[in-house]
């Protein structure tokens, strides 16, 4: 499903309740994505950009740091874990991830992982393009509007400030709900692995 739909919230408890691996693939577009900016790699450039998703090496472990993390994610062997939710990573994983050879690669390393054992995996092609014989497929949805205010009030709690009583009229609100809208259209109008539920997924409404 799309952005702050529940996908990991849900995929993490389940995992946890049924003693399976969890695995949140969106964690390796943003890996790239970070890296490409920390090392000046034009994000534009596609081939140099898939040369890097190709050579990257990202590791995703049990948590290293009490910090409310879910795990700890290793790029080249640096904690990148919080990086990879920095806004300008937000602007441009679109964009990264919508290039085939980024995919190919690591939709090949997503597999691999998905052998080690039972997994929950989560992301927005698991059901569709990475493994189309899971015995279970989730497709989590919500309003556009819901999911602002879910990421609303994430960045407002992480900030330590209160929440607007009428948080629409809040402008840092009305620019979540906009770059939320933008990434929707994105993700779900790019040629490769466009977001949609695969046919015999299980639809779940989490607004
Ligand atoms: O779930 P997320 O916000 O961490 O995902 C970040 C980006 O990565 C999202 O804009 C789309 C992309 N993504 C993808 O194309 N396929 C996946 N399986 C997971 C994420």
């Amino acid at each position: 499903g799309p952005a702050a739909s529940g996908k990991s919230t849900v995929g993490a408890l389940l995992a946890q309740e049924l003693g399976y691996i969890y695995f949140d693939t969106g964690v390796m577009y943003r890996a790239v994505t970070w890296a490409a900016l920390k090392r000046g790699i034009p994000i534009t450039h596609e081939q140099a950009v898939t040369t890097l998703s190709e050579t990257l090496r990202i590791q995703v472990a049990k948590p290293t740091v009490n910090d409310g993390r879910q795990y700890t994610v290793y790029a080249d062997g640096e904690d990148v874990t919080w990086d990879l939710r920095r806004p300008e990573v937000n602007e441009h994983v679109s964009p990264v991830s919508a290039y085939p050879g980024v995919r190919r690669s690591l939709v090949k390393q997503q597999r691999r992982i998905a052998q080690q054992g039972s997994i929950v995996m989560v992301g927005r092609d698991i059901g569709t393009v990475v493994l189309p014989d899971a015995d279970l497929k989730l497709y989590l949805d919500g309003t556009v509007a819901e999911r602002a205010r879910r990421r609303y009030l994430e960045v407002v709690q992480r900030n330590g400030e209160q929440a607007e009583h009428n948080h629409t009229q809040d402008s840092v609100y009305q620019s979540i709900y906009q770059a939320l809208a933008r990434r929707d259209e994105i993700d779900s109008k790019r040629l490769v692995s466009p977001l949609h539920p695969a046919e015999d997924a299980i639809l779940v409404d989490t607004t």
